[in-house]
């Protein structure tokens, strides 16, 4: 951030700390930030001129902290805080636990010369770590981070040792630092060498920068150019750098995603980009610098607020009906009599007859993503032919299983952004597939990286439990079985069919929401119990497995979605009178099957509760079946039904974790994008 007006004093604190409260979502074991001072006071002329706070535990730990700190310190309130480069850090813990020393920024020296935060994984910092100490550093935390800002230092000293005095730029020692540095990284760096200035780089994690014009009158979409941007408007700026568009987008629209590789100077308010190739020999080719219009994001503010909701995920929980008719805006088209019903998907057209001739279709991605593509799969192969088969992003890469030019790899990712699925992608690509993306996130990797694609402009989406990317994500993949499938005379009246369930979804959403206090009082009942197990079959084995997802990962109750075929070949043994069983049958043609799943549930005293399509209460849970707990929900379209019945499901969830007194959308252990493997 670049900050050279004078405002109130402690406004760079205050957009820091707002910006890592946007991010929270990502990370939130511990945090830190990084300010100027250059106190002449003697009390406080002592400290070095870049100050560090970090802090284990949430945001809101670190912000105490500070003030608390700086109050001790007796720091000269406005020497501080009128300063101009800070950096600021939520973290996620992968090499070291949650603790102030493994916080970032990472550090190169008591003495604070160099600083980094870092968003990524180092995967050759031992080596790094060797060197380094053989050189004479000590090393204070168990980040992977660390030899960063040392490695920095060590080449600054280098340089400095070498040429006398000829100064090294900044850049060149983060070209140099570059160099060195395998795994995937989003960095800034800062130091108080170089005052003013920050240095951006990155390599497989995502960043962006935002540019605000005080006093702007400047046009939308302006061409960005390196050094003369400043010049060009003669505007004083303000510059944000961020791992994603939420942390920026209270302060401006304009922004420009970094792309991997690009090395961004802010100095003084003017900004300059380089892009630098890795050559063969592993050195660092400079290429050119950067020029390439600014775009403006779509999303607005209140989007990211709670607005009158207690928490994001009953936010957005509730927000469907709302989230699916953007997902489908101005890409289903009911023409008039004559005219058939009908799918515009603009970002797959020119590649609709090469997935069509495609071997089979492969779905990729991880976690819900992964849930939703399983939902999605059966009404693809029925209107597409095609063989559709299903792949854990990690597990293929394990595996290195089979991808072959014939292929279509569909790449499923709320984020755009997941690691695994990233690499998973590289990998398709590498072996020819033909790769399609289905993201929410407009700019992420996944996005660029792909042949082709649909975004599901689902909003943003900060509950780290995926709810309506969700159904959002299983209405994008219904649609792109319709525009598969093409119009062929056969399956005419299914395609109409459908497409008619697809107007009428949101309402069928609206209808199923007001079954917020039945969650409720059924999350009352459970709230002390240990385990769930949640039966589904055909079109809602996804919802069975999805449901028993957000029970787990924000209430923290044990649970397990199960293939209620396969209920019979274990699960059984599970089964009396004290464990909680959740079958999913709704009208569709396993339905018959699901009955007999609750007659032999039952025979086996087990504790039931049934989810049925409104009117079959009495044929699911005869009366005489007094423990029995009927949920019915309105029945549609079996291939759009998992978007119905996921809703009770994701409210249950809901409320069993508020009532068991866990915080929902941070749930433990648990970050919104993971962007390291
Ligand atoms: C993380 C999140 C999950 C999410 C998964 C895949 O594990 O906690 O909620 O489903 O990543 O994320 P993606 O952004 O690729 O959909």
């Amino acid at each position: 951030l670049n900050y050279n007006v004078n405002r109130e004093r402690s406004y760079i604190l205050q957009v820091l700390f707002n910006g890592l409260r946007r991010l929270e979502y990502r990370g939130y074991d511990s945090a830190g930030i990084s300010i100027d001072h250059s106190s002449s006071d003697p009390k406080t002329s002592s400290l070095p001129p870049s100050l560090v706070f970090r802090q284990e535990g949430n945001i809101e730990s670190l912000v105490k902290s500070v003030y608390q700190e700086v109050a001790e310190t007796d720091l000269n309130l406005k020497q501080c805080f009128s300063h101009h480069a800070g950096i600021a850090h939520t973290r996620w813990a992968t090499h070291g636990e949650p603790a102030p020393r493994n916080s970032h920024p990472q550090s190169s020296d008591p003495g604070n010369e160099f600083l980094v935060v870092h968003n990524g994984v180092i995967t050759n910092y031992e080596a790094l770590k060797g060197t380094l100490v053989r050189h004479g550093f000590t090393f204070q935390s168990e980040t992977d981070t660390e030899v960063i800002p040392k490695l920095a230092k060590y080449v600054f000293d280098k340089a400095k040792e070498g040429e006398g005095d000829q100064t090294i730029t900044f850049s060149q020692v983060v070209h140099e630092v570059m160099r060195h540095l395998e795994g995937a990284y989003a960095l800034i760096f800062k130091s108080w060498h170089y005052p003013n200035e920050l240095i951006a780089c990155k390599r497989g994690s995502p960043l962006l920068l935002g540019v605000k014009e005080l006093n702007e009158n400047a046009s939308n979409g302006s061409a960005f150019h390196d050094d003369n941007f400043l010049s060009k408007s003669g505007h004083p700026k303000e510059l944000f750098l961020s791992s994603d568009a939420n942390a920026v987008v209270e302060h401006t629209k304009k922004v420009l995603v970094i792309e991997d590789g690009e090395v961004v100077h802010l100095k003084d308010g003017h900004v300059s980009i380089l892009k630098f190739d890795k050559e063969k020999h592993g050195g660092l080719s400079k290429v050119a610098a950067v020029q390439r219009a600014l775009s403006i994001l779509e999303m607005e503010v209140e989007q990211i607020n709670k607005g009158n909701f207690e928490h994001y995920m009953q936010k957005e929980i509730h927000e469907q009906p709302e989230s699916l008719t953007t997902t489908m805006r101005g890409r289903l088209l009911r023409g008039g009599s004559c005219k058939a019903k009908t799918v515009l998907l603009g970002g797959l057209k020119d590649h609709l007859k090469t997935i069509r001739r495609s071997r089979r279709i492969v779905f990729i991605g991880c976690g819900t993503s992964y849930n939703a593509a399983l939902a999605a799969r059966p009404i693809l192969e029925e209107l597409s032919g095609i063989p559709v088969t299903m792949e854990i992003a990690s597990d293929l890469l394990d595996r290195q299983g089979p991808i072959y030019r014939e292929d279509t790899a569909v790449f499923v990712s709320q984020s755009g952004e997941t690691a695994d699925t990233l690499s998973a992608l590289e990998y398709a690509s590498e072996n020819g597939a033909l790769c399609v993306g289905i993201t929410n996130t407009v700019g992420s990797a996944i996005a660029r990286n792909t042949h082709c694609g649909v975004h599901i402009n689902a909003g943003a989406e900060i509950g780290v439990a995926s709810t309506k990317a969700y159904t959002s994500q299983i209405v994008v993949m219904a649609m792109l079985a319709l525009a598969i499938g093409g119009d062929t005379i056969s399956n005419q009246a299914r395609r109409e069919a459908i497409i008619d369930g697809l107007f009428d979804l949101p309402n069928k959403v609206r209808e199923v929401l007001k079954l917020d206090q039945v969650m409720k009082d059924l999350a009352k009942q459970l709230i002390a119990e240990q385990s769930l197990l949640v039966f589904g079959r055909g079109y809602n084995y996804a919802s069975a497995l999805e449901g028993a997802l957000k029970v787990k990962e924000v209430a923290l109750m044990h649970s397990e979605g199960i293939l209620a075929g396969e209920m019979k070949h274990g699960p059984l043994a599970l089964v009396d009178e004290n464990l909680p069983t959740f079958v999913i049958a709704t009208r569709d043609a396993c339905f018959s099957k699901q009955q007999s799943v609750i007659q032999q549930l039952h025979a086996r005293k087990g504790r039931l509760i049934v989810m049925c399509s409104k009117g079959d209460a009495a044929s699911v849970c005869p009366a005489e079946w007094e423990s029995c707990r009927v949920i019915e929900v309105p029945q549609l379209e079996d291939c759009l039904q998992p978007v119905v019945n996921i809703v009770p499901l994701q409210l249950l969830a809901y409320h069993l974790t508020v009532l068991r007194g866990f915080n929902v959308d941070q749930p433990r252990n648990l970050a919104k994008s993971v962007t390291t493997q």
